[in-house]
């Protein structure tokens, strides 16, 4: 028994990709079980860029089973397009399967998302406008379209008809916007459902098999903890579980199988999107962190929000997720940024201390950060291959991050390349 699941700790972009590809280099099989292609993960290898959207990034392996489990919700359009980007550039899809039950993400999906968005007006969320949060609604109405329907164009035709209809009617008489042809959506999807066909397998099954061989699985988390449907920044989350908990019910397959449950996160904090964000640094240095660190959308290429690091909610992360260790990706990207500033717990208005992330936002509104100042690095740490040649400072940083956090940091990333991470 060796599964390990990787969870995002903050809200997302953790370089999750990179970590999960580092340890799927060790892995039989890969797994993703919530989230659809509001996900964006980033594989550097040997000068290549690799964006993955709903593929595991354990794909570049040619051994790896790559798995999509029942919890994700599937844009079967764009995922097409990542199968025909990824073959044609060399990479291999036959180890790649996606469970009969994942939902598929229809068009009206993606309408309904970019409409209700605008009719929240300034109250939206900020969501990817990839029909996520439309999809898992539909999935819970009981209404829902899955990827066996896909591959059977009889009953899709059927489904999508009667579900197409609905949805035209709350599309135009709601919200006055222009239905979708649905005879023309059925026309597509039905020569997706037939590029995807031989993949469909039942994942739950392929899992539990595959653990009862003993082989290696891991579970590739997508979106975040403070995105979490219920213990994330509610409103302004996704619509799925991307909790560590939340891989069991995504995949079918029960907790004891979890040996290993690993968090990630930046040496700062980002976030794209709307919604709280404590440490959130509107001024040059979060300009410069932004710019240094590339921090701009994988999915939707808007520019993220940035912060220093905020120990309370990965603290808040490393209890809801059970972590056993952390990986802290983006140490470079502070270098020369100046002295630098760790969260270490928030202050209510009436001089409270709290050391634990509020559960609501109306009492998240009422804390400000409280700040450990730290002195900075201007080396170039991209090439230090162990903890010791890190400069003095940045070891003294990662250690107070690992006291603030509770949790043993394992791993630290000093670059996107899958080498440049540090073993601990
Ligand atoms: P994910 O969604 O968690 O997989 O993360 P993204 O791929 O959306 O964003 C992380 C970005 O940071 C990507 O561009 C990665 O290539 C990059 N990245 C990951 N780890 C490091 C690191 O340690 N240093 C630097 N400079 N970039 C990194
Ligand atoms: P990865 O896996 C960062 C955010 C959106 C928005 C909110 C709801 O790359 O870390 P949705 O489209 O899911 O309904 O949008 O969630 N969001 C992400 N932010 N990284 C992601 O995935 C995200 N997936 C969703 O920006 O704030
Ligand atoms: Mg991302």
């Amino acid at each position: 028994m060796s599964a390990s699941i990787v969870v995002g700790t903050q809200w997302g972009d953790e370089g999750k990709g990179k970590i999960i590809d580092i340890i799927a280099s060790r892995a039989d099989v890969v797994v993703r079980s919530q989230g659809g292609n509001n996900a964006g993960h980033t594989v550097v290898s040997g000068g290549q860029t690799y964006k993955l959207h709903l593929i595991p990034s354990g794909i570049l392996y040619k051994n790896t089973l790559c798995l999509i489990g029942a919890g994700v919700v599937m844009d079967p359009k764009d995922f097409v397009g990542e199968m025909d980007m990824l073959e044609g550039r060399g990479v291999s899809l036959d180890n790649l399967r996606i469970d009969p039950r994942a939902h598929i993400t229809m068009p009206w999906h993606i309408e309904l998302d970019g409409l209700s968005e605008k009719f929240r007006g300034n109250a939206d969320i900020g969501t990817t406008k990839r029909g996520i949060g439309p999809a898992y609604m539909d999935k819970y109405e009981r209404c829902g379209i899955r990827a066996y329907d896909l591959i059977h164009p009889e009953i899709f035709a059927e489904k999508a008809r009667s579900t197409g209809m609905l949805k035209n009617k709350i599309i135009t008489e709601v919200y006055g916007g222009k239905p979708v042809d649905i005879e023309a959506v059925i026309r597509e999807y039905t020569e997706y459902g037939k590029r995807i066909a031989k993949y469909v397998d039942d994942v739950s099954v392929i899992v539990y098999n595959a653990d009862k061989e003993g082989k290696t699985i891991m579970f590739e988390g997508a979106q975040a903890t403070l995105l979490d449907i219920d213990f994330g920044t509610y409103p302004y989350v996704t619509s799925s579980h991307p909790l560590s908990a939340g891989v069991c019910v995504g995949t079918g397959i029960g907790p004891m199988m979890i040996r290993d449950i690993i968090g990630v996160a930046k040496a700062y904090t980002t976030r794209v999107g709307k919604g709280p964000f404590p440490t959130e640094l509107e001024n040059e240095t979060g300009d410069m962190i932004r710019n240094k660190g590339g921090e701009f959308g994988t999915t939707t290429g808007r520019p993220r929000r940035t912060g220093w690091f905020d120990a309370v909610i990965v603290r808040h992360s490393v209890r809801v997720n059970g972590l056993s260790k952390l990986a802290i990706n983006k140490l470079d990207t502070l270098s020369g940024i100046g002295d630098l500033k760790i969260c270490t717990a928030y202050e209510k208005k009436d001089g409270t201390v709290i050391k634990d992330f509020p559960p609501v936002l109306e009492e998240l509104a009422d804390c400000k950060p409280v700040y450990e100042m730290f002195e900075g690095f201007n080396e170039d740490i991209s090439r230090c291959k162990a903890f010791e040649e890190l400069p003095k400072s940045c070891q003294r940083y990662i250690e107070r991050l690992e006291e603030l956090c509770g949790c043993k940091i394992a791993m630290i990333g000093n670059g996107p390349d899958r080498t440049q991470i540090i073993e601990r």
